[in-house]
């Protein structure tokens, strides 16, 4: 599975970009969409920036950073991964480093686990990971990925807590959702839950996981299809959703090829998202990264995508807090619309 998450990151991403725009070109069957009318009724609220951070905890931390790279705990693992941002020096010294029981190497093998060392004891591929009591894998996966993105525990945070304060029924969308702890911590909190993701291998992890985690009588569908046109289907189909959360990557591509590109179907998707509500939402969760855009972007958008419906877009980063220093690592962007 290709996604993007750590792009921004890699030396050659503009060349990258500049390439990925041409091939999109050439292969875009369908013409670029038309813009879009601009909605009348007040803007919503509004709160930025908003820093929603996430601190070092029992289950995952992020020990260390500097030198272009991140040493973090993820449960019985230290693993130390390349990271653009990290900037400044390590505070923790060499021999702490030398301790981690998995780095990624960036080697030439492409697929499969080749790109992980493992200095000590080699590992498999998945270990036993936890999230507030909630248990899934975490996995060595090609593109340096582990399975997990710690930052988006300040939105599963957030969202549960809607969930049990609606006291009712709830509907929850989870588009690009990866691995699915989302999908879990929703189903947890009593929501019945619909994620979708392009990458096969990413819905078989995601569905290992809800076995893990021990909710398979929870009611979650896994669907394997592009998050656009499933969108689309779910507005024609009149199928609502009180939540919905996008955490789409810079560029993707469905599963038959459909491209996704973040600065042309980000309005329009957001635009479906408003669509595909219930009469009474709860909240829409945007999360971007790897794209040369602040937070102001997105927040423009999402204020104009849902004028007249009251509540309130609050804008910001996602951030890590390193325990060595106390250093905040920003990992990505995000922009929420929360009903009044
Ligand atoms: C970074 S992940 C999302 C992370 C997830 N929200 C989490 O916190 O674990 C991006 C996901 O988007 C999926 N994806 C990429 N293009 C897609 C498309 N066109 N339709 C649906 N999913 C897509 C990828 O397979 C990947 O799993």
């Amino acid at each position: 599975m290709k996604d993007q998450r750590d792009r921004r990151r890699e030396p050659r991403a503009d060349a990258r970009a500049n390439a990925r725009q041409e091939k999109r070109q050439q292969d875009r069957a369908a013409p670029a969409r038309p813009p879009l009318p601009r909605r009348p009724g007040a803007l919503p609220e509004e709160t930025l920036p908003l820093i929603l951070e996430v601190g070092p905890g029992a289950d995952y931390a992020l020990l260390d950073s500097g030198d272009g790279r991140k040493l973090e705990q993820y449960g019985p693992y230290r693993i130390d991964r390349p990271e653009g941002q990290a900037i400044w020096r390590p505070a923790l010294s060499e021999r702490e480093w030398r301790q981690a029981d998995a780095v990624f190497t960036g080697d030439t093998d492409e697929e499969g686990m080749g790109r992980w060392r493992f200095p000590e004891t080699p590992l498999g591929e998945t270990w036993p990971m936890k999230h507030d009591g909630l248990d899934y894998l975490g996995r060595f996966t090609s593109f340096r990925h582990v399975g997990v993105f710690p930052e988006q525990a300040s939105h599963w945070d957030h969202m549960e807590g809607l969930i049990r304060a609606a006291k009712r029924p709830v509907r929850v969308l989870n588009l690009f959702g990866y691995t699915g702890l989302a999908s879990l911590v929703a189903a947890r909190a009593g929501a019945q839950v619909t994620h979708v993701d392009a990458s096969k291998k990413a819905i078989g992890w995601a569905r290992e996981n809800q076995e893990v985690a021990r909710l398979t009588d929870k009611p979650i569908r896994w669907i394997c299809d592009d998050a656009m046109k499933f969108a689309e289907r779910e507005a024609r189909r009149d199928s609502r959703y009180d939540i919905v959360l996008l955490d789409p990557p810079a560029y993707g591509r469905g599963p038959k090829g459909e491209v996704w590109q973040l600065f042309d179907d980000l309005p329009a998707m957001a635009a479906l998202t408003r669509e595909i509500l219930t009469p009474k939402p709860l909240c829409v969760v945007l999360t971007a990264y790897s794209i040369r855009a602040s937070f102001f972007a997105t927040h423009a958008l999402m204020r104009d995508t849902f004028a007249g419906m009251g509540g309130r877009v609050e804008s910001g980063e996602l951030v890590i807090r390193e325990r060595s220093a106390g250093r905040r690592l920003s990992t990505s962007l995000f922009s929420r619309w929360v009903a009044a």
